[in-house]
């Protein structure tokens, strides 16, 4: 799916639709440079599932974690992260995650979760270009509801 998104309200928006429809069960990874609206979307996703309290961009600590229905949401941010081996002090393989948002998932190669939904972020003139890529049959259901909600 080839969207764009004119205003950071869109990216917000495309962030509800994907919390309304998401799976039980998902990794997303969210690639696009800095500034491409990475965090906006997470952001978004993370308030679309009730979460209430500060959404903090997980820049230093790498990794915050939710409370949302059915389980935890991960949103990790691995910009910083010096090698993969470094994940193994994040705590990461305990197993209750139920909804993985990761920004920067390129320096975490292999020890993360394999994206049911790949999102590509770009700058697209004043606004962004975004591709949704699904890598499961759980990502393609996903994409399919959530695209009904953003046409
Ligand atoms: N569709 C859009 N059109 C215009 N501006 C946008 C859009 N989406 C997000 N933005 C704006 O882009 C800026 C950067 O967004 P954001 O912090 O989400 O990027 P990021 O990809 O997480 O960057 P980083 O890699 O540095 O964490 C914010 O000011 C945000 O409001
Ligand atoms: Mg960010």
């Amino acid at each position: 799916m080839d969207l764009h998104l004119a205003t950071a309200e869109d990216t917000a928006q495309l962030g509800v639709a994907l919390a309304q429809t998401r799976p039980p069960l998902a990794a997303v990874h969210l690639h696009g440079d800095l500034g491409a609206g990475k965090s906006t979307l997470a952001r978004a996703l993370l308030r679309g599932l009730g979460v209430t309290g500060a959404v903090r961009s997980p820049t230093y600590t790498l990794v915050e974690r939710y409370a949302v229905e059915g389980g935890e949401a991960w949103h990790l941010d691995l910009y910083r992260l010096g090698d993969a081996g470094e994940l193994d002090f994040l705590g990461l393989d305990e197993a209750v995650a139920t909804l993985w948002l990761i920004e920067w998932p390129e320096k975490g190669r292999g020890g993360l979760p394999p994206p049911d939904l790949e999102i590509h972020l770009a700058i697209d003139g004043d606004g962004r270009s975004a591709r949704l890529v699904a890598g499961s049959d759980a990502g393609r259901g996903w994409l399919a509801q959530a695209a009904k909600k953003t046409s």
